[in-house]
């Protein structure tokens, strides 16, 4: 092809592809299917490889960068990121309704209530129509340049859609403002803010994917969406699918109402909050948030609130802001399980892998019934943007009903004894040192001394899914390390009677049972002792993955990047470390001396593969069953060739309901899951 064909075929391509992103990532309604998109996509690309010179900012091969930054450049807005009052009773919100009547005495306000979304500002600033910069709020005046990362976000354009002239007329714009919206957009620029977030069906299936890669859980989509704005790698960023929903244009267009400006975004091809409500009245408002807080959880985003603004600019100009926040605007939140508390302490917790965790010690109070007395604070991150002190007074609430964490912290009761916590530099159970990898939030105690990471990978070796030594609880663990006795997993194979018969609790019968439960452990399948190696990234499912591949700890070994890379579901993150992992020698001696103390590794039962009925079939289990146990019914699933996940979503097969399963239950029958009872699941598996 010469350069002008190609010239030409990429003009076309950029235009399909661009509808069709538009149709699916916008409004949500494919028109091809994904296999037809990524065959253009790759045309598109494989053009574009002959001829770079032909390469534009706005092409859809630019959406995600070829290699990480080294750091995120700092950007001044150009105008101030403000931040929004709350309210969170009908009365607080009459109030405030008074005080800004006062500023407008003989008008009456309109409002344009809009859902408060729960994920990070972003600013876009467009110039002649392309996307030339993207940026979070930081402190509301300097924030970091996150174009390359914001960029892999497909329902934001690349260059803004060119709205006609009946469709501006439509959002009720005249002459002069529809012409000033043509010029800003083609001669000058604009800015837009919205709110970057990931849609809760996304998140479920991202947690899903790093509970199967043996990684840590993400808290909620708001952090999961903050971490990734924060990855240096847009690679990273891409895998993550966020998704990004207007709410201002902060460029003048002659904008009349502030539901204009989400009519014009919308026309420039962005997504708009489509629960957003005009409304006419205070009590409409309050209308509407009441009906929005008991659909909270059928809206596709986390919301914790309506943001309720005064829908005229004009009257929006006279009221003004006051500190950082406008007078004009309202944050009306939605009730949720929360308690008032006091932040006693924040402790590092160290797990297995070395990371740590940031642990809120609160004075404990009810929540929901429980008494709480701990929540995460997850990274420093989080302590930094809630700015949570030692001695803040905070609200704690449940994070997708399971951790604690805190929400907010009530800043206006501080009496100025509150103390800072930054996560120290040195470990604090061993002074080794702590790293953060550069675009990583998480921060590691790389020492492998660490009595911590020791203790907790030690309980992790022997918890049941591993080796399932019963008797070794993380008690006796604590006793056994610090009698000296044991101080790596390989030493558990080497415990003696005696040496266990000379400790505190311990008589000649527990240390028998002990010893003998020990001795009936040490024949191990491969994949529960690829599992208790406690190999960072490397869960359960990763575990099973390679011992079905490799067979044999041998292999395992010499694995090279590429043939790990190779299996399904094992991507470059884990990969490498498996390869880091086996390539410490140390690791290699510890596995030779558990082999050498007798550790015997099964080899693979031939039944598992001959019969594999469930091959590439999910479940998901619920509830309790009655005639085996879970891990009985998971180990004859895995056998079978099926694999297990956490969360139902569309791609689940089957789910096993037993008695009082949970909500698990309720999403599969929305979705339309095949729902076995046990009897039905026996039948099965016979
Ligand atoms: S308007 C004056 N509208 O809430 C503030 N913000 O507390 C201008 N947010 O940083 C923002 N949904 O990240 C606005 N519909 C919405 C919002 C929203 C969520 C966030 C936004 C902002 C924070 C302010």
């Amino acid at each position: 092809m010469n350069k002008i064909d190609a010239q030409k075929r990429i003009k076309k391509l950029r235009e399909v592809l661009e509808l069709h992103r538009y149709a699916y990532y916008v409004l949500d309604s494919p028109e091809i299917s994904d296999g037809a998109y990524d065959t253009l996509q790759r045309e598109l690309e494989s053009i574009e490889e002959v001829y770079p010179e032909l390469i534009t900012p706005d092409s859809p091969t630019q959406r995600v960068g070829a290699k990480p930054l080294d750091k995120f450049e700092k950007v001044s807005h150009g105008e101030a990121m403000l931040s929004i009052i709350d309210a969170f009773e009908k009365n607080e919100i009459r109030d405030w309704e008074t005080r800004i009547q006062k500023f407008v005495p003989s008008e009456k306000i309109d409002y344009y209530c809009e859902m408060k979304l729960d994920g990070l500002a972003i600013a876009l600033i467009y110039k002649k129509g392309i996307l030339t910069q993207a940026a979070t709020r930081g402190d509301g005046r300097v924030g970091e340049n996150v174009t390359s990362n914001i960029k892999t976000i497909q329902s934001i354009p690349l260059k803004l859609r060119i709205p006609s002239a009946k469709e501006l007329k439509n959002i009720g714009l005249d002459k002069t403002q529809s012409d000033t919206v043509l010029e800003i957009i083609a001669k000058r620029g604009i800015e837009i803010r919205g709110e970057a977030l990931i849609l809760k069906k996304t998140f479920e299936k991202l947690n899903q994917e790093l509970v199967k890669s043996g990684k840590q859980e993400l808290a909620n989509p708001r952090n999961a969406a903050a971490g990734s704005i924060r990855q240096l790698d847009s690679r990273v960023m891409a895998s993550r699918k966020l998704d990004f929903f207007v709410y201002k244009i902060v460029t003048d267009f002659g904008q009349i109402r502030h539901e204009q400006e989400h009519e014009l975004a919308r026309l420039l091809g962005f997504k708009i909050v489509k629960e957003n409500k005009f409304c006419g009245s205070l009590e409409k408002v309050i209308a509407f948030h009441s009906d929005r807080e008991k659909n909270r959880d059928k809206m596709p985003y986390e919301c914790d609130g309506v943001v309720v603004a005064v829908d005229k600019v004009e009257l929006q100009n006279i009221m003004g802001s006051i500190g950082k926040s406008p007078r004009w605007m309202v944050a009306y939140k939605f009730a949720s399980p929360e308690a008032i508390t006091i932040v006693e302490n924040i402790k590092i917790q160290i797990g297995r892998t070395g990371r740590l965790t940031p642990v809120a010690v609160l004075k404990p109070v009810k929540l929901a019934g429980v008494t709480i007395s701990h929540a995460t604070l997850h990274n420093q991150d989080e302590i930094d943007r809630l700015d949570v002190r030692i001695g803040d007074t905070v609200i704690i609430g449940r994070a997708g009903d399971v951790i604690p964490d805190v929400k907010s912290v009530i800043k206006k009761l501080r009496n100025g004894r509150e103390r800072k916590f930054k996560i120290p530099t040195t470990c604090p159970m061993c002074d080794g040192v702590v790293e953060q990898k550069e675009g990583e939030v998480d921060h590691y105690c790389v020492s492998s001394d660490c009595v911590a990471v020791r203790r907790r990978a030690l309980a992790h070796f022997v918890s049941r899914r591993a080796f399932n030594i019963e008797g070794l609880g993380p008690k006796i663990i604590d006793q056994l390390m610090d009698e000296n006795l044991i101080s790596d997993s390989a030493d558990i194979f080497e415990l003696e009677i005696g040496e266990l018969l000379e400790l505190e609790r311990f008589g000649k019968k527990s240390a028998e049972n002990l010893i003998s439960s020990i001795e009936e452990k040490k024949k191990v399948d491969l994949s529960k002792f690829i599992f208790a190696l406690g190999i960072r990234h490397v869960g359960e499912e990763t575990a099973i993955l390679l011992a079905q591949e490799f067979r044999n700890i041998e292999s395992i070994k010499q694995a090279s990047l590429e043939s790990l890379e190779k299996i399904n579901d094992i991507g470059g993150v884990v990969a490498e470390s498996i390869i880091d992992w086996f390539g410490n020698k140390k690791n290699i001696n510890l596995i030779d001396r558990m082999l050498s103390s007798g550790v015997e590794i099964k080899k693979r039962k031939s039944g598992s593969g001959t019969d594999q009925r469930f091959l590439n079939q999910s479940f998901v289990l619920t509830g309790t069953l009655e005639s085996l146990t879970r891990d009985e019914a998971k180990d004859k699933i895995r056998e079978l060739g099926g694999s297990i996940v956490s969360s139902v979503s569309k791609k689940l097969d089957y789910v096993i309901a037993g008695k009082n399963p949970g909500s698990k239950l309720d999403k599969a029958q929305e979705l339309k899951i095949k729902i076995l009872s046990e009897e039905e699941f026996k039948k099965l598996i016979i």
